[in-house]
């Protein structure tokens, strides 16, 4: 057996710790709040402070601290074989109006960046989507001709750079990549300049929708806002059971040096081998470069990551024979059952109250997009794709009706099967492991340190009450229904739960 990869923090989060903000400690009244500082929730609260609200972020963690903070981060509307779908389900107008929504996007970004003199990395570059499966080359011409057709500078070929043969890939050319903390906290300096407030490990626990809104936060403060923004990746309040519509896919990240090979110049993702996501960016003083290399998804709570982060960086090695690694890290995005992100009011009869999710593995671009769109919707403005976005109405369920089955289905199993799984037992638990054990009438996660020491807390997830799994490479339970993540004491790391697991004391 391997030894066990160690993880590190992100590269993105090291070389650009940032300051730390304020936790909210009294009561607070703006014109908007947007809870959750990754890339969604503080472009839309940098716009909405441009455009003269008052505004204040509450943050759980740290600002940028969340998915945003151990990205890929490429910055493109190319998104994997999107567009080609899109004609089929939402016509060639719908995968126009995608398009250049993203395409605004960025372009907005790559302003802000010059307008702001942000160092933040940023480099233009072809995006490729790459098949080296020949059965799949129909697949990279279809959505060649759709990416086109919906107005990108896309085409079809076999020349890429990289350091292998593909069967065939989608070339858009004019995209970007830069370094996502970097800029984060270039558009927060800027945020705070324009009045807005950002706080910290400010956990918001209760929103109660009205005029004003009113929000309360897990140490018993208040904030009261005419408009509120969930921007908290997996939304935390769900009065229209979004959930539903959302799977999350937890997927894996290596890094480093790249050495002497060449850099292959362009941003790559291929479907093929479960996902391989490569770019590189500058690294150090004397013009090296890291490359990085994302894949290997599965559900959280399931499979074995620690094989996956085996496989993935003998990719890397195989392919960037020169490279280091000396970087990992996971991180998990969720897929709308349609998979077109969710950016709009936050349920039918919600009046002030929006949510921005379920980006698919694309919410950089769409991060933007959908702080601009939620901007455009309080100010009282349009834009062409609000309807593309929306997140209410009965034609998108009606339309999503098959995936959003399948993803029920998924749900049902493990909330069923996993119950009927048979029991570990605390014996057999080696240090460092994790298994879901009987305990009375219920089920315990008990967690062996590596000094031995026994951890306890209940098994059944605080959000719907599935079983939680452990993983075992990042050492933390993982609820495979809808993706809440939570330290071996009990403690939210992720959502959509917001109460920790209930810790218990081993007889
Ligand atoms: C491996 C991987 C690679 C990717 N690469 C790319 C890429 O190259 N290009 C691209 O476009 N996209 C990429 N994505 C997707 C992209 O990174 C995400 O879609 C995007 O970062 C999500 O941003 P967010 O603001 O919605 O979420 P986050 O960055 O997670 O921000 C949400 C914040 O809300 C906070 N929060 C949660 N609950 C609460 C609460 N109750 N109170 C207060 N705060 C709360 C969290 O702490 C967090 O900081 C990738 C995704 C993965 C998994
Ligand atoms: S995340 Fe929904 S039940 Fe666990």
């Amino acid at each position: 057996m391997r030894e066990q990869r160690k993880l590190t923090d992100s590269y993105w989060l090291r070389t650009a710790p940032g300051p730390s903000h304020p936790t909210l400690d009294g009561d607070l009244d703006v014109d908007v709040a947007v809870i959750g500082a990754g890339i969604a929730g503080l472009s839309a609260a940098h716009e909405l402070a441009r455009a003269g609200r008052r505004v204040a972020v509450l943050e759980a963690g740290r600002a940028a601290g969340g998915v945003t903070g151990y990205t890929t981060a490429k910055l493109t509307a190319q998104h994997t074989l999107v567009y080609d779908r899109l004609r089929r389900t939402r016509g060639t107008e719908g995968a126009r109006l995608y398009a250049r929504s993203q395409t605004e996007a960025i372009e907005h970004a790559a302003a802000l960046v010059d307008e702001l003199g942000v160092d933040c990395e940023w480099e233009t570059r072809d995006a490729y989507t790459y098949v080296r499966d020949r059965s799949r080359v129909d697949e990279v011409r279809a959505e060649a001709d759709a990416a086109r057709e919906a107005g990108l500078p896309a085409s079809f070929t076999t020349e890429t750079g990289l350091p292998f043969p593909v069967a065939g890939a989608v070339r858009v050319t004019g995209q970007a990549q830069f370094h996502p903390v970097k800029y984060l906290r270039a558009l927060t300096a800027d945020l705070l300049a324009h009045g807005g407030q950002v706080f910290e490990h400010t956990r918001v626990t209760g929103l109660e929708e009205g005029e004003p809104c009113r929000l309360t936060t897990g140490a018993g403060a208040t904030v009261t806002a005419r408009d509120v923004v969930v921007a908290t990746h997996y939304p935390v309040f769900d009065r229209a059971l979004l959930f539903t519509r959302l799977s999350p896919r937890r997927e894996l990240v290596v890094a480093g040096p790249l050495g002497d090979g060449p850099d292959p110049g362009g941003m790559y993702i291929t479907p093929d081998e479960n996902t391989r996501s490569v770019r590189t960016a500058p690294y150090g003083p004397d013009g090296q470069r890291l490359l990085v290399v994302t894949g290997e998804h599965f559900t959280p709570g399931t499979g074995d990551p620690q094989a996956g982060f085996d496989r993935l960086a003998d990719w890397a090695q195989a392919h960037f024979p020169g490279v280091t690694l000396d970087h990992a890290w996971a991180t998990q995005d969720n897929e709308s059952t349609d998979t077109v992100p969710l950016v709009g009011p936050l349920h039918p009869g919600a009046r002030h109250a929006y949510v921005v999710t379920g980006f698919g593995g694309w919410g950089l671009s769409g991060g933007i997009m959908g702080g601009l769109l939620l901007t455009a919707l309080i100010t009282g403005e349009d834009r062409p794709w609000r309807e593309l976005y929306d997140p209410r109405g009965l034609k998108s369920v009606v339309r999503e009706a098959p995936s959003l089955l399948k993803t029920q289905a998924e749900v049902a199993r493990h909330f069923v099967g996993d119950r009927l799984k048979p029991p570990a037992s605390v014996d057999d638990l080696a240090p460092g492991d994790g298994a879901v054990v009987r305990s009375g009438s219920g089920r315990l996660a008990v967690h062996r340190d590596e000094e031995g020491t026994l951890h306890a807390v209940s098994a059944r997830c605080t959000h719907l009450g599935c079983l939680v799994s452990f993983n075992r490479a990042e050492r933390a339970w993982e609820c495979p229904c809808h993706g809440s993540r939570f330290a071996v004491d009990g403690t939210v790391l992720q959502g959509p739960a917001v109460k920790p697991l209930e810790r218990h004391d081993l007889e």
